[in-house]
């Protein structure tokens, strides 16, 4: 029997991949009480539902930086998805076109942008790591923009990784026939032969190149690389650091804690989303993700102010329990949440979610 729910995707997911990986992509940093609060938040906030609405029919479609998608979840970004299935991120961008959503490909992935363009005419965007080779971040944009992505989604909140203590013990490493796709394409790695794959290392490893002097002024140069791209910054947790995305010229906000994995005992996802969309104030989309696993989770974050929600996770849970099939009923199995959520809610529209349908426990 198929599973018949995100979280049972994660169990069908434990029997399907060396335990390490599992590990890697499951835990979170340190103590992993973020990762356990990004769900558990969401259980404090209860649904108001109103009765008697004609539900016959119920439109979850939006559009985000002009790009239409049939639900309000996009894939979210994940490095190394070759962890959970040979055919990678190829695999789970054609399930996300099939579903009618946008893909983000990880600066990490192991097909670069281009090939995944290849293999889906869907849309979509590319997240930047920001190392201290400006050739590498580059060249990365470079493939991004030659790719056709919708957004680059500047990731801010790693200028260190997480101290990811289920790696440690694992002595996780990543095999070595796992390539960083995008470093493939650029001339560093043709021309320095083992000097690059020492580097290709390091970069998976991605604590010892990765910038740990990026500021809101540095911001600028990216977005001239990215030549008229619209540009997202991804990793926003407080109304402050809001409102300098959006005077920096953010085009979209994506508020996460990176899943629990970076600051351990940082806020929830969720409940960072009503100080930041306050700060906001309309002016650019915000999107959340971290613990998302319900239709129920997706329609409180849209009805806290949330444009559309990303899911890390249950996308590499279905990828490993059966590739582009798995990863496509994931999206699926949400998108019916969502509907039946919205029925028995009695809202017929994404327009009609605010936070009269929410109530909050203290
Ligand atoms: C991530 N995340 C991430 N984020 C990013 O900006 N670049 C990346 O390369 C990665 N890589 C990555 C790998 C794995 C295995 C995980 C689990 C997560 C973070 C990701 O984009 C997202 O913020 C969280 O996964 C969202 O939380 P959920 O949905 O996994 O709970």
């Amino acid at each position: 029997m198929l599973p018949l729910n995100l979280a049972e995707y994660e169990t069908a997911a434990r029997g399907k991949i060396p335990d390490a990986f599992y590990d890697y992509i499951a835990g979170g940093a340190a103590d992993e009480i973020t990762l356990q609060h990004n769900r558990s938040a969401f259980n404090k906030i209860a649904l108001r539902p109103r009765v008697l609405v004609d539900v016959d029919h119920i439109d979850q479609s939006t559009s985000i930086l002009g790009v239409p998608i049939q639900m309000p979840v996009l894939v979210g970004m994940t490095a190394s998805h070759q962890l959970c299935h040979p055919d990678g991120e190829l695999a789970t961008a054609r399930a996300a076109h099939s579903m009618g959503t946008i893909m983000t490909v990880g600066t990490l992935s192991n097909y670069p942008i281009g090939e995944v363009r290849q293999a889906s005419p869907g849309p979509i965007w590319l997240q930047l790591y920001v190392y201290n080779d400006m050739d590498l971040n580059r060249g990365t944009i470079e493939q991004g923009i030659a790719a056709g992505a919708k957004a680059l989604v500047i990731t801010v909140d790693t200028p260190y990784l997480g101290r990811r203590e289920r790696d440690l013990r694992n002595k996780l490493v990543i095999p070595p026939e796992l390539k960083a796709g995008h470093l493939q394409n650029l001339s560093i790695d043709q021309e320095q032969g083992a000097q690059a794959s020492e580097k290709q290392v390091q970069i998976f490893r991605s604590d010892s190149l990765r910038s740990t002097s990026m500021t809101w002024d540095d911001l600028a140069t990216y977005r001239e690389m990215a030549a008229g791209m619209p540009f997202v910054i991804k990793g926003i947790l407080t109304a402050e650091d809001a409102k300098l995305a959006v005077d920096y010229g953010m085009d979209a906000i994506i508020i996460s804690n990176h899943g629990g994995r970076q600051l351990d005992t940082s806020i929830p996802t969720i409940d960072a989303l009503p100080e930041v969309v306050e700060a906001v104030a309309g002016r650019v989309p915000v999107l959340i993700d971290g613990g998302i696993r319900r239709g129920t989770d997706v329609i409180k974050a849209l009805a806290l102010g949330a444009s559309a929600v990303l899911i890390g996770r249950p996308v590499l849970w279905g990828l490993a329990v059966n590739g582009e099939a798995g990863v496509r009923h994931v999206l699926e199995l949400l998108r019916n949440e969502i509907q039946l959520t919205m029925a028995l809610c009695g809202k017929t529209s994404l327009q009609a979610l605010d936070r009269s349908l929410l109530k909050f426990y203290p």
